[in-house]
């Protein structure tokens, strides 16, 4: 199972502090939250940012950027040039943002890309990207604000997400994302994702390797 530590529960005082912080405790990717004020609720950081981070963690950490704006088609090339390795955009644009050549951009610039799914969302929406996706992100919470509770409906769209991979013979990572701990990372497990993202149970425990350790282990009890 990966861990990837939300920036986003993070001080934000030192930012590539905490970011070197979650390195060292184990953090096996790093996941940066993009927020426009539009498409959610709340306005986190740009890619000015998202580069700061690359600069403090160097060129061997794997940052994973959820962009949770209106108009990913025309700001995904800035977080690639912010040294990006994975980009995910949310399928609930489309009709307004033409997803696929979206996708297309984001691997023609190098970086791995991925589709979102929100709570209220079908997950049949995203058939139509999977075999042009390297990840599915599942969210657990409504996008928006860190620290909500996790909703265990959504670990259906994981089952229906793992069973389609091995049926079509794809190789998307399922990450989850939203109110995760040690408490949830057996039920994410077990019902097939692959990487789990965690701001407030990382970031804000008292001892974030044991943190990012134990999801490990419960989850690999499952
Ligand atoms: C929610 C974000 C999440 C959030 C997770 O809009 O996409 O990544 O930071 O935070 P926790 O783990 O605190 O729910
Ligand atoms: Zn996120």
């Amino acid at each position: 199972m990966l861990i990837a530590p939300s920036m986003l529960a993070c001080d934000f005082r030192r930012i590539g502090e905490e970011a070197q912080r979650a390195v060292e405790a184990g953090a096996d990717w790093l996941h940066l939250d993009v927020m426009d004020g539009s498409f959610v609720d709340n306005i986190s950081f740009g890619p000015d940012i998202c580069a700061a981070v690359r600069k403090s963690v160097g060129p061997a950490v794997f940052l994973d950027a959820h962009l949770m704006i209106d108009a990913p088609d025309r700001y995904y090339p800035r977080f690639l040039k912010a040294g990006m390795d994975l980009i995910s955009i949310h399928v609930e644009r489309e009709g307004k943002v033409d997803l696929h050549t979206t996708l297309q951009g984001i691997r023609e610039g190098g970086a791995k890309c991925g589709i979102v799914v929100n709570p209220a969302t079908p997950v049949e929406r995203v058939v139509p990207y999977l075999a042009e996706v390297d990840l599915v992100l599942v969210m657990s919470v409504v996008p928006g604000f860190g620290g909500q509770s996790f909703m265990a409906d959504t670990l259906e769209k994981v089952r229906f997400l793992k069973d389609g991979r091995e049926r079509a013979g794809l190789n998307y990572i399922i990450q989850m994302d939203g109110g995760i701990g040690p408490a949830q990372a057996p039920v994410c497990a077990q019902a097939g994702a692959d990487c789990l993202v965690a701001g407030s149970s990382t970031f804000r425990a008292p001892d974030m390797a044991a943190a990012i350790n134990s999801m490990k282990k419960t989850a690999a009890q499952d």
